[in-house]
């Protein structure tokens, strides 16, 4: 049965900020086939839900987004029919045709490194065509996507995806395939659109974004803390990341990019995941807990006042509560200015999905419980360790109050304005109060960014 082809498009994504990245240049994919965005799922012709598939809580979530978009736009009247539903993302790589087995309302099923064919699996199907793409093609997504357009202050950059370390609970590496680095001077052509388009931070991202390499523009072997030293020469840009990184390919260079390079923001994401050494070995991480503390002493040698964040996975498989212990230890050898923690999902597919020794739910809730106790403690001390200090905050969005702005710090942490400097400048601050999740900045003064 065919369709009218769709006028308006509405992106949903979930899980990582390489998800929100590529949410934002499907968007850029539709509107250069001449469709608009709609503000709602229900107010679209189609909606892609961009999925999730790292625990087994997030990749539910698309079936029930899907039951909620068909419920509510069952009877939309005006001779409308429901919207067209696209699954994209790492639950569309994963599952493929057993989603539209297991939801008959999806229309397309998109995998992460075959987006760019969106309009013509959005053409097939409103043709009525099957539309199934999980294909990892040689050729790069990246050259077949529009110049990137209509940016807030802060953009995100993919350049690296995909991984090749294989830790034994990771669905990374079959969701988005190999490690591939962007060349070069893609990266620069993006950062410079994405300057042109109002972006005054840039966020670099890759799955593994330090096991970034590739040659420069005179042919030398370049890495991460190359491509960061060329964006730091970009007039216009004021603020440069990176997320998120692995131990294993922290470089000299980057270190020391960490203590030279004015742009590169003070704040490192680097996940140890576990504190005890054979939880490591078992999850095939190929570094220790005393290496990490190391590298964290070696990058903090380089910037004194970095924050440092990471990820945590509670209840890993034969986890005893001396492992358990080891973490909260490393933790605190630590003190991070943020953190995730999750409890363990096991994922299909995975090596440590049936290893020996899953660990029961409540043992997961009640160590899930004690770390987020201990990293919150930490990070509102963090916050308050800045309490009277004076730094640039890059105004972002507006609270919730007239007049209010909420903007970054550069250690990542949100801080609240008030007397409504403009979006996207960036304004001194003296902070002046800190809670566990924000702080309040009294403005100083204003520059152009
Ligand atoms: N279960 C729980 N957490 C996981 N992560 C990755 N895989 C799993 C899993 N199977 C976490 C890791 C990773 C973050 C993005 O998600 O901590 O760094
Ligand atoms: Fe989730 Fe990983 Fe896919 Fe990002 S890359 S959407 S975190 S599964």
């Amino acid at each position: 049965m065919s369709r009218p082809a769709p006028k308006s498009f509405h992106v949903k994504s979930f899980g990582c900020q390489m998800n929100v990245y590529d949410g934002a240049r499907m968007a850029e994919l539709l509107e250069a086939q001449g469709m608009h965005a709609a503000d709602s799922a229900e107010a679209a012709d189609l909606v892609v839900l961009n999925t999730c598939h790292i625990r087994e809580k997030a990749a539910e979530k698309v079936y029930s987004d899907i039951g909620r978009i068909v419920k509510k736009t069952a009877d939309v009247g005006e001779g409308r029919s429901r919207p067209m539903i696209a699954v994209a993302g790492c639950v569309a790589q994963a599952e493929g045709a057993e989603i539209p087995r297991r939801a008959p309302a999806v229309d397309i099923v998109v995998g992460p490194q075959a987006y760019h064919n969106l309009p013509q699996l959005v053409a097939d199907a409103a043709e009525g065509r099957r539309a199934l793409d999980t294909d990892m093609p040689a050729a790069s997504k990246f050259d077949a996507l529009p110049r990137r357009r209509r940016q807030g202050p802060t953009a995100f950059l993919t350049v690296q995806e995909g991984c090749d370390k294989f830790c034994t609970y990771c669905v990374v590496p079959y969701t988005r395939g190999a490690e591939i680095s962007r060349p070069w001077s893609a990266i620069v052509d993006e950062a410079k659109a994405l300057v042109d388009a109002g972006a005054c931070e840039i966020t670099l991202l890759g799955q593994n974004v330090n096991a970034w390499t590739g040659e420069d523009d005179r042919g030398r072997a370049q890495g991460l803390d190359g491509l960061i030293r060329v964006l730091d020469a970009l007039p216009g840009l004021a603020r440069i990341r990176y997320t998120t990184s692995h131990p294993n390919d922290m470089s000299d260079g980057l270190i020391a990019a960490h203590g030279e390079v004015a742009k590169l923001m003070p704040f490192l994401h680097l996940p140890v995941q576990a504190g005890s050494d054979r939880i490591l070995k078992a999850m095939n991480r190929s570094h220790d807990a005393a290496g990490y503390l190391r590298l964290i002493e070696r990058v903090r040698a380089a910037r004194p006042d970095i924050a440092v964040s990471g990820d945590f996975i509670v209840g890993f498989p034969g986890e005893t509560d001396e492992d358990f212990e080891a973490t909260l230890a490393i933790v605190r050898a630590v003190d991070h200015a943020q953190a995730f923690s999750f409890k363990y999902s096991p994922r299909p597919g995975t090596p440590a999905a049936t290893m020996e020794g899953q660990v029961a739910p409540a043992v997961m809730d009640e160590r899930l419980q004690r770390l987020q106790a201990l990293l919150n403690e930490q990070q509102h001390r963090f916050n308050l360790a800045t309490v009277g200090k004076r730094c640039e905050v890059l105004i972002e969005r507006d609270g919730k109050k007239p007049g209010q702005r909420i903007g970054k710090s550069p250690w990542l942490q949100s801080v609240i304005v008030e007397d409504g400097p403009a979006i996207g400048t960036l304004v001194t601050v003296d902070i002046v109060s800190a809670g566990p999740n924000s702080l309040s900045g009294a403005l100083v003064e204003q520059k152009a960014a």
